[in-house]
């Protein structure tokens, strides 16, 4: 879609062609097989907006005990559930750079899902991307690059899913902002339409997508947003040409909340579940699907082998991840009340059915297995030192030996300001989705925030750490300081807290209505650690800065006031944020956290592509407009292409000891041919019989008792129904020469390239370092083929590795480039192309620090 339209892709790529899905596709067609139609349209179909315990929940086929499937929220934590764990953001786990962390996340989080009868998390989120620095929700995912997302994505998919539990991949895609996601919420006929040009789309905004098809990811969710003037939910060329016939996705797409914006469209452009069931409007009782898809079956609009397709998607996914081997016991949990016992169906205003709903069953483990290890373990990692002078950190529990006052005082001052160092005072879980920014920030707001079971506070995790024999700590939590000078004057060193938040669209916080206004901190942040710096021992003492925030934040205000020591950019810790940021200020964990996007030092900085679209502007006809024109160019792409200076670059971080690296070796494991092999042919999916049902079985059954306003396949009566043929299908589209296995052509996944480097440790502790590996496409390039000028990013990150070297040792690191980490996407060809010249090869410590290249 060059001209930002998006073409029609047509008919459905049918799921079962991979090898990896082939017994679970057999299993599925035989189970597909026995169904009805309303039996599969249930399949296909919410229940309706709170109808049952989780966000999101499919009908059941008690006949052939296939359960209702529970679908809940989300990629940080089981939303609205008890007993279960608040993880470090994604934001704050790509910046750990630590691809076993990431697995281990996802693993636990999957087993909490797991304990309390989750089949679908809602997670992990790597749209939005990034490109806007000020979203609301980027903090969800992993950091502002596609190749840093998707490792990311693929490590938490395949952690959550090796516990049997569906993944899913959201959002898909161009979900970049709050603002005008979706109509409803800001009064507006459409959704916005991100404009997005093919080649973009694949080497930044579907990458990581197709790394979570590669993983073996069960369920990719489409966005609310519209893409190329389509709705992402009913994109034909997103959803049938993209996803499911060039990655080769053997899942079911599933879509957001209400994103579903037809019937029939959607359904024939590849979407293969609705959630939360109601079409247009919440628990309603009304929806696309449901009683109107059997319908559209019926009268011939849409072929019932798309509904086979998608039933047997769904059905293949359950069996993929070995959810057969559940016993059907449901959700233990209510999303709608905390009560034992309550309604079994929250949404029905007329049914008053109870029962027990919630089990409090204790997901988060015990003991040495409790995931607050983890969780501590992930936030410390996560957490990026900036700034260092002098050496301050790590500080010594005892405090320093001598105070930098003249009057020699028994005790060394600690002082601890700012209201992000306590808890709030209302309660950790006073604002419903953790909308609000009170006290300390360990997550942002919306679906993807969790109650917390506890919050572990700064403040009380830092008193305890000092020796409190030799050091006094004194505080004030607040962000506005009081008339007294002493409270700073005395101190030797200041520890000073503050944040920025955001969230998703549907609630906001001040100001705030998801995307943030700007990228200062909130609650006056940046006068309040000036003031510190200033007061603190008259403008003598240490200060150190420690920063919660959903994201990057301007720091120019005090970064280089001679007495701000260090700064830590602490990210969104979740629950064991005191522990973590104690961890990381004592030096038991030597700080490791890389940046996972650009700080800059103008909110401009980042170019006009960055910036939130706050109103819909006139030229924008019925929907607004967003046209992604800067293309490949976010974040570091932007700030090297443009030769800005950033303040902190993309992947930087600083450590209490220093590396080097030596002995770049690169090898060629395969030929630099410029296209990959061709489209290898997949297996034959399943296919039934199309005969259609007799009309009178798809009528409620006799006597049922129905709930109202929840959703059922069945129709009351066959008045004005006409039984008809389906259409002859549409042509068929091309089939993609990029295609043919999961994540695309299994060509595209070679190694061609393996790179390897020296890394010592010659600083004074252990720890660990983030290697980074950047490759330069050629500058100035024409493509010798069609003599055409391809524009390349200077950089751009395609491999990571973090390694822990005791000091004074030394290890060696690998890499291993495939030929889609070396190619870029030829919109002419349609596929990936190796370029003709020289692609040069940088390996280092930060996107701006590359002590090692080569080339290739
Ligand atoms: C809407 C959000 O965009 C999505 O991320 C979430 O999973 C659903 N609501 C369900 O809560």
């Amino acid at each position: 879609p060059e001209d930002g339209l998006s073409p029609p892709w047509y008919p459905s790529p049918r799921g079962g062609t991979d090898k990896a899905w082939e017994e679970s596709y057999k299993k599925a067609a035989e189970l597909v097989k026995q169904m009805t139609l309303p039996e599969k349209v249930n399949i296909t179909t919410g229940t309706g907006w709170s109808m049952d315990m989780c966000v999101g929940q499919t009908g059941r086929v008690a006949r052939l005990k296939f359960p209702s499937l529970c679908l809940q929220d989300g990629p940080l934590g089981i939303r609205f559930a008890d007993n279960i764990t608040a993880f470090p953001a994604g934001i704050t786990t790509g910046a750990t750079w630590n691809k076993e962390l990431m697995y281990l996340r996802g693993k636990a989080h999957g087993k909490e899902a797991r304990l309390k009868g989750v089949n679908v998390l809602l997670g992990p989120a790597m749209g939005p991307l990034g490109r806007m620095p000020a979203g609301g929700r980027v903090w969800e995912g992993f950091g502002s690059d596609p190749v840093l997302q998707g490792i990311a994505a693929a490590q938490t998919i395949k952690g959550i899913q090796d516990e049997g539990v569906m993944a899913t991949a959201k959002h898909y895609v161009g979900n970049e902002q709050e603002h005008f996601r979706q109509a409803w919420e800001w009064g507006l006929p459409n959704a916005i339409s991100s404009n997005i040009d093919d080649r973009t789309l694949h080497e930044i905004y579907a990458w990581p997508f197709a790394d979570s098809v590669k993983a073996g990811v069960t369920s990719v969710m489409c966005s609310y947003n519209q893409v190329n003037s389509s709705y992402a939910c009913q994109n034909s060329k997103l959803l049938n040409g993209v996803l499911k016939d060039e990655l080769g996705f053997q899942g079911f797409i599933q879509s957001d909340w209400l994103a579903q914006r037809s019937g029939v469209a959607s359904a024939l452009a590849g979407l293969d579940m609705t959630m939360p069931g109601d079409g247009l409007r919440w628990a309603k009782g009304n929806s696309l699907w449901g009683p109107e898809l059997t319908r559209a079956v019926l009268n011939g609009s849409v072929p019932i082998d798309r509904v086979d397709d998608m039933v047997t998607r769904v059905v293949a996914s359950w069996y993929q991840v070995g959810q057969d081997k559940w016993d059907d016991e449901g959700p233990n949990f209510s999303s709608w009340t905390n009560d034992r016992v309550g309604k079994l169906h929250e949404g029905s205003p007329s049914n008053h059915d109870t029962g027990v709903v919630n089990k409090y069953v204790n997901a988060q483990g015990e003991g040495k297995e409790a995931h607050g290890h983890l969780v501590r373990r992930v936030a410390a990692e996560g957490t990026v030192l900036v700034k260092n002078e002098g050496r301050l950190l790590p500080l010594d529990r005892k405090g320093w030996k001598t105070s930098n006052k003249a009057k020699r005082r028994t005790k060394y001052r600690v002082g601890v300001f700012g209201e992000d160092a306590r808890l709030p005072h209302e309660g950790i879980n006073h604002c419903p989705d953790q909308s609000c920014n009170e006290g300390t920030l360990a997550s942002g707001w919306g679906s993807g925030a969790v109650n917390y079971s506890y919050l572990i506070e700064p403040l009380s995790a830092i008193r305890e750490a000092f020796d409190n024999e030799t050091v006094y700590v004194t505080d004030w939590v607040e962000n506005k300081l009081p008339s007294q000078k002493e409270i700073l004057e005395d101190q030797d060193l200041c520890i000073v807290f503050a944040n920025a938040d955001a969230g998703e669209g549907y609630e906001s916080y001040q100001s705030i209505r998801g995307d943030r206004n700007d990228l200062n901190l909130q609650k006056g942040g940046e006068k309040l650690i000036r003031d510190v710096a200033k007061g603190c021992g008259e403008g003598m003492g240490d200060v150190v800065v420690v920063i919660h925030a959903v994201g990057p934040v301007i720091l120019e205000k005090f970064i280089d006031m001679m007495n701000v020591k260090a700064v830590i950019i602490a990210n969104l810790p979740g629950t064991e944020s005191g522990n973590a940021i104690v961890d990381v200020l004592f030096g038991d964990a030597n700080p490791s956290g890389r940046l996972p996007y650009t700080i800059a030092k103008n909110e401009d900085d980042y170019g006009p592509g960055s910036k939130i679209k706050y109103l819909p502007s006139p030229s924008d006809g019925l929907a607004p407009q967003q046209n992604f024109s800067e293309g490949l160019y976010i974040d570091y792409r932007h700030f090297d292409k443009q030769g800005i200076e950033p303040r902190f670059e993309f992947g930087y971080g600083l450590s209490y000891t220093q590396f080097a690296l030596s002995d770049l070796l690169i090898e060629e494991k395969g030929a630099k041919t410029p296209l990959p092999k061709p489209r290898p042919a997949g297996l034959t999916p399943p296919s039934y019989t199309t005969e259609l049902p007799d009309p009178k079985s798809v009528l409620f059954p006799e006597g049922f008792r129905k709930v109202e306003r929840y959703i059922y396949p069945w129709l009351d009566s066959l008045k004005g129904v006409t039984i008809a043929n389906p259409a002859p299908p549409p042509p068929q589209s091309p089939l993609s020469d990029a295609g043919g296995g999961p994540g695309g052509n299994p060509d595209l996944y070679t190694t061609l390239l393996s790179v390897s480097a020296s890394l010592e440790n010659t600083g004074p502790v252990d720890g660990s370092s983030v290697v980074q590996l950047y490759i330069s496409f050629p500058q100035n390039y024409k493509d010798p083929e069609t003599g055409e000028s391809v524009d390349f990013p200077v950089r751009v990150l395609r491999g990571f590795e973090k390694v822990h070297v005791d000091t004074k040792g030394g290890k060696l690191v690998n890499f291993e480039l495939t030929r889609r980490d070396l190619s870029y996407w030829d919109v002419a060809r349609q596929n990936w192309v190796v370029p003709v010249g020289e692609i040069g090869i940088g390996v280092g410590f930060s996107s701006r620090d590359l002590p090692l290249m080569g080339k290739w």
